[in-house]
Order: C-alpha cells, then sequence, then structure tokens
C-alpha cells in the first residue's frame, strides 16, 4: 500500500507522526456550505435543516454522550454483536490488512473489528469522518494495538472513499457502523451503496449495520431520552447557527419532539417553535418567520426490515455473505460483496 495519503492533489496534510496520518479533504464535490444549506433549509416549507450539521465538536460529544444513555439502544446492541462475532467477521477476511471505516466518530466500537483482524497480521485503518473527533480516537488505538497504523480522513464520504479506491490496490474491508445509513432518506441510500459498490474492487468486502424495525415504545424512547441528552444534541444545531451564522435563536422557546413515524418506517426529530416569532440570522441577512408549533425537521433516522436491506443490496449490485443479529432483533450486521 502507499506509504501516505498525501500524494493525492485535494487533500491537505493535518497532523503526522510515524504511525497517525491525517489528512483535510477539500470540498472537492463543491458541496453547498452550511450557510447555504440553513438558508435553503430554513426558507423552505416545511423547515429542514440536515442532519450532517449536527456534528460540530460540542455536537459531536452530545452523540457519545447519547450512545450511552440507557434508552439508546443501537451502540451497545451493536457492540455486543461486534464483541461475539468480530472474529468470525475476520475469518471471512484473511486476506486483508486495510480497514476503512465511515463515520468512524471516536472509533469505539471499531475496536472489536481491529482486535480480531491484528491476529492475522499488521493492519491499516482508515478512518473517515466529518468531525476532527477521528483524530482523539486514532491516538487511543494507536496507544491500544501494536500493529496499527491510522491514516484518517476529515471529510465528505463520497470523495474520500473514491481517494481511497483511487489509492489502495490491496483487499480492504469497508465498514459502515452504527445504522449511520439509516440517516440517509431511501433514495439517497440507494445511490449512496451504489456508489460505495462502484468504489470497490471485487475483493473488498462491505460490513455495515442497520436498525431494525421494533417496538414503537422502544424506539420512542431512545430518541428522547429520560436525561434530555438528545434533546440538546437537537437543540445544539441552533446554537451552532447562532454562533457560526450570527442569528439570535432563543433556544428556551424551541423543544425536541421525536417519534416514530410507522408509515415512512423511520424515527423523525423535530424542533419545535413554542410561539410566534421571528429569528434574526445576520450572515444571511434574513429574518425568518416561525408560527407556533411550527416544526423544524432535522433528521430521519430509518428502521430497517430484512426485505428492505435486501432491496437495497440487490439494486447497488451489492450480495449479502453474512448476516448476523442480537437474541432481540433489535440490529443487523451484513457482510456484502460485488
Ligand atoms: C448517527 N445516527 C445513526 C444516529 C441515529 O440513531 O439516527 C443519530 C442520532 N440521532 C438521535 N440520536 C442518535
Amino acid at each position: 500500500m502507499q506509504e501516505s495519503l498525501k500524494i493525492l492533489p485535494d487533500f491537505t496534510d493535518q497532523a503526522i507522526n510515524d504511525r497517525l496520518k491525517f489528512i483535510r479533504a477539500v470540498n472537492a464535490h463543491h458541496k453547498n456550505s452550511f450557510a447555504e444549506d440553513v438558508l435553503t433549509g430554513l426558507t423552505s416549507y416545511p423547515k429542514t435543516l440536515q442532519p450532517k450539521y449536527f456534528y460540530d465538536s460540542h455536537g459531536s460529544k452530545l452523540f457519545e454522550q447519547i450512545c450511552s444513555t440507557p434508552e439508546y439502544y443501537i451502540t451497545r446492541t451493536e457492540s455486543s454483536i461486534l464483541k461475539k462475532c468480530s472474529y468470525q467477521m475476520a475469518e471471512l477476511n484473511v486476506d486483508k490488512q486495510v480497514i476503512v471505516e465511515l463515520g468512524s466518530g471516536s472509533s469505539v466500537k471499531t475496536k472489536y473489528i481491529l482486535d480480531a483482524f491484528i491476529k492475522n497480521g499488521p493492519v491499516t485503518y482508515i478512518p473517515i469522518d466529518v468531525s476532527e473527533i477521528l483524530l482523539d480516537g486514532g491516538k487511543k488505538l494507536i496507544e491500544d494495538f501494536e500493529g496499527l497504523k491510522v491514516q484518517g480522513i476529515i471529510g465528505e464520504y463520497e470523495e474520500s472513499i473514491e481517494l481511497v479506491n483511487d489509492l489502495i490496490s490491496e483487499p480492504k474491508l469497508i465498514i459502515f457502523l452504527g445504522s449511520s445509513i439509516g440517516n440517509f432518506d431511501l433514495t439517497h441510500a440507494g445511490s449512496f451503496l451504489n456508489h460505495l459498490s462502484c468504489n470497490m474492487h471485487e475483493d473488498d468486502t462491505l460490513l455495515i449495520g442497520f436498525d431494525l424495525v421494533k417496538d414503537v415504545n422502544v424506539l420512542n424512547a431512545a430518541y428522547d431520552d429520560a436525561g434530555g441528552v438528545t434533546a440538546g444534541f437537537n437543540l445544539n444545531l441552533l446554537s451552532r447557527i447562532n454562533r457560526e451564522l450570527m442569528a439570535d435563536f432563543d433556544l428556551s422557546v424551541f423543544s425536541h419532539k421525536a417519534f416514530f413515524n410507522k408509515e415512512e418506517s423511520r424515527v423523525e426529530m423535530h424542533l419545535v417553535s413554542n410561539c410566534r416569532q421571528d429569528v434574526n440570522v445576520s450572515s444571511l441577512g434574513k429574518v425568518i418567520h416561525f408560527e407556533e408549533n411550527e416544526t423544524i425537521h432535522t433528521e430521519n433516522s430509518y428502521k430497517f426490515t430484512d426485505n428492505i436491506i435486501n432491496e437495497l443490496a440487490a439494486n447497488a449490485g451489492l450480495k449479502k455473505i453474512e448476516k448476523w443479529k442480537d437474541e432481540d432483533n433489535y440490529f443487523e450486521l451484513c457482510m456484502m460483496k460485488k
């Protein structure tokens, strides 16, 4: 494998030591900026904000806290499957020494996978995330695993995976955990899987986590925990707009709302305006009007069935080679191949 990823012209180095390299992806696909997306979202009806903007540094920390709330079963369920089954996963991939993770966050769950794979030889781990939180995760991992090199990419998934595909010819395992695919609408999930599949070589495998449809009370509680962590995570979007776009959202007159929408098979998160009000967003030169009870739709989190998973995979030209579930059938991890 190439010694460093820094040779690619669209990427700039951020921090380097012997076993730890980070590069920041330039916006190669010319994605809209935060300001452009907020303007579009708050001037449409119904109002929306994209969930990728939850993850500023405070939002990323709040997400880590959500993962340890008693109600948010996703992280501990997926971790328990990985803890139990990562050796089987490694056995199916004895030819692989490169692991690429999309949306790695602080890479906590990844350690189960690394632990199993590193038994087969040294591993290069390439975490990809929009948040710099992957820096902390990478530092901890090289302390924990002697035979590990970390080459992180801070950037959007699409351009980062294209880069990896161009640079690395060895067989690789791509992992996409936490049911993050559930935060795309189904059409986007399909095109995203297709993009992944197009950037996979014949020998590559994809390990992907899907949160499954379950009891509505379990779902509602997971996205509205009693300690109010998820509410704080949702409201943090408004703090981010206040800070970065010089707005005057008063967080005390907005509330968090989350519920399972059965027809759409997704948990929706909204921010509700508790009164009729105007909010000034100075950097956009806009005053945004809210009616009482008007909402900003901030996130969808799709919940899957085996049929939907199979359909998504088939449409992307992927086939399941193995799957693992927990005892309660809450969560499924699938290994796929082209
Ligand atoms: C990152 N993603 C899979 C989480 C989810 O469950 O949809 C984000 C989240 N939103 C609220 N709680 C967690």
